[in-house]
């Protein structure tokens, strides 16, 4: 496995691949990988020839106040991690190289990066889709894989291909969890013991909502009622949003007719925690 740390040098390794035939497959991530980024990584290994996976901790999705400089941060145990699940290289530019003058032009989509996450973190998602964009045009990519545990970046991504012709499928995958239940993430190391146990109720409403779900109920307010008081009554928890929506535009249902996105964002201490569930159809 390689490790490149230049645009150049990156273009470079893709054109080689292109000449000697198959597709490249893209797994951007923030770096310090867990089980969730190596299940990403190894469903492009199956799928393509070169398999790249960034690593690059995007100073442009951070708001003022967040955790920039103490993103947890392991390049070479995330190496060794990214080889043994089958990546060929390792794209990790230095922020100087991916930003190396006063940005000017930044990539946005409309609408739905306007709540959720979004009404939390202002300029996140506008953060994500720049750096994304200028990560497809530096590898050019056939295929780029995101997780479903961030089920707005998602879908704000896919948009952003389908809006401005980018020529790369959007492969989703879904969420991987600890045995007992909680998203695996990157900021889970920040959680104590006791935030740590405390956070398993992020799952226990999701799956109460499930449960309520495949019992009949179809109201999602009181779906979303019975998750709150189940995570208000959890200690050391702080809630941002428990809101159950549409899968596509992401915009709140009343009833879920045609299935639906529950999605929640809990703080513990200082750490915030996302996860989701889909209720499909029945
Ligand atoms: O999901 C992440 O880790 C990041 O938002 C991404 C997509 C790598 C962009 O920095």
């Amino acid at each position: 496995m390689e490790i490149i740390r230049t645009i150049s040098e990156m273009r470079t390794a893709v054109r080689k691949a292109r000449l000697e035939g198959g597709t490249v497959g893209l797994v951007p991530t923030m770096g310090y990988l867990h089980k969730g980024h190596l299940s990403l990584i190894s469903r492009a290994t199956q799928a393509n020839r070169l398999v790249v996976v960034s690593i690059f901790v995007n100073p442009l999705q951070f708001g003022p106040e967040e955790d920039f400089g103490s993103y947890p941060r392991d390049l070479e145990g995330d190496c060794a991690l990214a080889a043994q699940a089958g990546a060929d290289i390792i794209f990790a530019p230095a922020v100087e190289e991916m930003y190396p003058g006063k940005t000017l032009t930044q990539v946005e989509v409309a609408l739905l990066g306007d709540w959720l996450c979004g009404r939390s973190r202002p300029g996140h998602f506008r953060g994500v889709t720049t750096v994304v964009s200028k990560l497809f045009n530096i590898v050019q990519p056939d295929k780029a894989y995101f997780g479903e545990k961030d089920a707005q970046q998602l879908a704000i991504i896919k948009q952003m291909v389908l809006d401005l012709n980018f020529p790369v499928e959007i492969v989703p995958v879904s969420i991987v969890r600890e045995e007992d239940g909680l998203a695996m993430s990157s900021r889970n190391v920040y959680l104590s013991a006791q935030a740590r146990s405390d956070a398993l109720v992020l799952n226990g409403a999701l799956q109460q909502a499930r449960r309520l779900y495949g019992a009949g109920e179809r109201n999602s307010a009181k779906i979303r009622q019975e998750m709150l008081k189940m995570i208000e009554d959890a200690p050391g928890a702080n809630v941002d949003y428990v809101e159950i929506c549409d899968r596509s535009n992401l915009q709140p249902i009343e009833s879920i007719d045609k299935g639906a996105l529950v999605a929640v964002a809990v703080r513990f201490g200082k750490t915030r925690l996302i996860d989701n569930i889909t209720l499909t159809e029945v």
